[in-house]
């Protein structure tokens, strides 16, 4: 018999002695056999209440003042015995919140929800972050969290093949685009400390429509607000690479080139800077070109749209946002570097020791440098990847492209209204026509929020004022859809023409 032998051979365990104090209720714990499979009546019973709150709702925001909101808040928390109560009120509380958050928060699932580049999120993700919660690995060292250690080294690798970057190429999954840029800044910074440190003056180039958290990281890294120099655009608002050759060519003797920073993507109107162009002035004048694709970067999925990106090949480092093109829960942003080098080392005695790393027990905390404990958001991605594969992802972009390519259209059509970008990825922006269009147009999202029926995007366009934005991600989203978020819009417009 081998299984006695097998049971007679093995070491016995040692007999624990008795615990002193009484052991917390394992029940409440999430990774174990049993936690995980109370969890899933749990998880149903906490979906049954979100849906039953979603249920009620007409539209993708509450019909409520922010002022009538927070009462109703304080209200709910103040009949359930405070959000701290000395004493613990059990599932029944959280069920009775969930219900109440879903009632009350965003419905992103809505198709007249369009505001920003926060989409719906998918299914799988959705439910493998319940796992992955309850598991609560980390991959800032190896013995934190080993699966999804190499989990994120595997999804890094397939995105920087997917992006044509060389096999030198590593990554870091970080806490959203903002950090992405600001670690890339940082790397690029880091790049020419010796010339910044002999009294060099840093520069920075991006284009005027460049994504606000550029000129933040530079600030945050100390190289001055200064330091940033935003290149005009042109009538598609893709930054120049004339004027870009011009302010290079033209850097006075103390000041450093740091980077270039082009955009795949931009937030408002998805306008992708000329790649190429970018590249090769950044390697003529010897500074780095960073390629911030938070929003773009997803079109590699897509056989229509990844011609997009040509030239993103090229890049030093790119910032790719999975929680904004790719449907996942966020964060699921990815800094990618052309070489993995860029990482400096990075040890740290009760983490990462020398002598643990060369017997090959290394995480990837010196791929971060903003973040110890960090979150295994690899596995959600691995997860979608493999359940959707790139084709599965590309086809949703295709339809928000199509979406968006058809309010273009729409808005056109309408003489009421006034086209100011088209669909170059899923977002169009426009404008109401009508006397002090910045103040109308403003009015009438207000009109739209308070309303709740539909969550339109606003923007000021630099020179042409106030305008709006349909940012069109759910790609369960139908062309009628479409027709209602106009048709809201214009209807708004109505009515503040009759409130005057
Ligand atoms: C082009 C671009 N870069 C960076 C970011 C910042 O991303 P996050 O909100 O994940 O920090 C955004 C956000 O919309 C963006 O549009």
């Amino acid at each position: 018999m081998i299984l006695p032998d097998l049971v007679s051979a093995s070491a016995p365990h040692p007999v624990r002695p008795p615990s002193p104090t009484p052991p917390i209720d394992q029940d409440q714990l999430a990774g174990t056999p049993a936690g995980l499979a109370r969890l899933a009546p749990l998880t149903a019973a906490l979906a049954t209440a979100a849906a039953a709150g979603l249920r009620g709702r007409t539209g993708p925001l509450p019909a409520r003042t922010p002022a009538d909101l927070a009462e109703q808040v304080r209200a709910d928390l103040a009949a359930a015995g405070g959000v701290l109560p000395d004493t613990g009120r059990g599932a029944a509380a959280v069920v009775d919140l969930i219900r109440r958050y879903a009632a009350g928060t965003v419905d992103l699932a809505d198709p007249t929800a369009a505001a920003h580049l926060q989409p719906p999120a998918l299914g799988v993700p959705a439910a493998v972050e319940a796992i992955v919660a309850a598991l609560n690995a980390s991959v800032d060292t190896w013995d934190s969290g080993p699966y999804a250690v190499e989990l994120e080294r595997h999804v890094v690798r397939a995105l920087a093949d997917r992006l044509g970057l060389p096999g030198t190429a590593d990554g870091v999954f970080t806490s959203g685009g903002t950090a992405s840029n600001l670690h890339a800044l940082l790397i690029a910074r880091d790049a020419v400390a010796g010339r910044l440190a002999a009294g060099g003056r840093p520069v920075v180039f991006c284009s005027a429509v460049a994504h606000f958290s550029v000129s933040r990281a530079c600030s945050v890294l100390g190289l001055g607000a200064d330091a940033v120099r935003t290149v005009p655009v042109d009538e598609r608002y893709r930054l120049r690479p004339e004027p870009l050759a011009d302010a290079l060519a033209g850097l006075a003797g103390d000041e450093v080139p740091v980077a270039i920073v082009a955009t795949a993507g931009t937030t408002d109107f998805g306008s992708i800077d000329p790649l190429p162009a970018c590249a090769d002035l950044a390697r003529r004048h010897g500074c780095r070109l960073h390629v911030d694709a938070a929003y773009g970067g997803g079109a590699v999925f897509s056989a229509r749209l990844r011609g997009l990106l040509t030239g993103i090949a090229a890049a030093d480092s790119v910032t790719l946002d999975l929680h904004k093109v790719g449907w996942q829960p966020a964060p699921a942003s990815v800094l990618l570097v052309a070489d993995g080098a860029d990482f400096a080392p990075h040890r740290v005695d009760y983490l990462n020791p020398a002598d643990d790393g060369a017997a090959g027990y290394d995480g990837l905390l010196d791929r971060s440098a903003l973040a110890t404990t960090r979150r295994a958001d690899a596995v959600k991605v691995a997860a979608t990847f493999l359940a959707l594969g790139a084709d599965g992802l590309g086809a949703l972009l295709d339809r928000c492209h199509h979406l968006a390519r058809y309010a273009q259209r729409r808005i056109e059509a309408e003489p009421r209204l006034e086209l100011a970008a088209g669909a170059t990825l899923t977002t169009v922006v426009f404008r109401h026509r009508g006397a002090d269009p910045d103040a109308l147009n403003g009015r009438l999202r207000r009109r739209l929020l308070r309303s709740g029926v539909a969550l339109v995007g606003r923007t000021t366009i630099a020179g042409r004022g106030v305008h709006l934005k349909l940012t069109l991600l759910n790609p369960a989203a139908r062309t009628e859809d479409v027709d209602e978020l106009v048709d809201a819009v214009l209807a708004a417009g109505d009515e503040d023409r009759e409130a005057a």
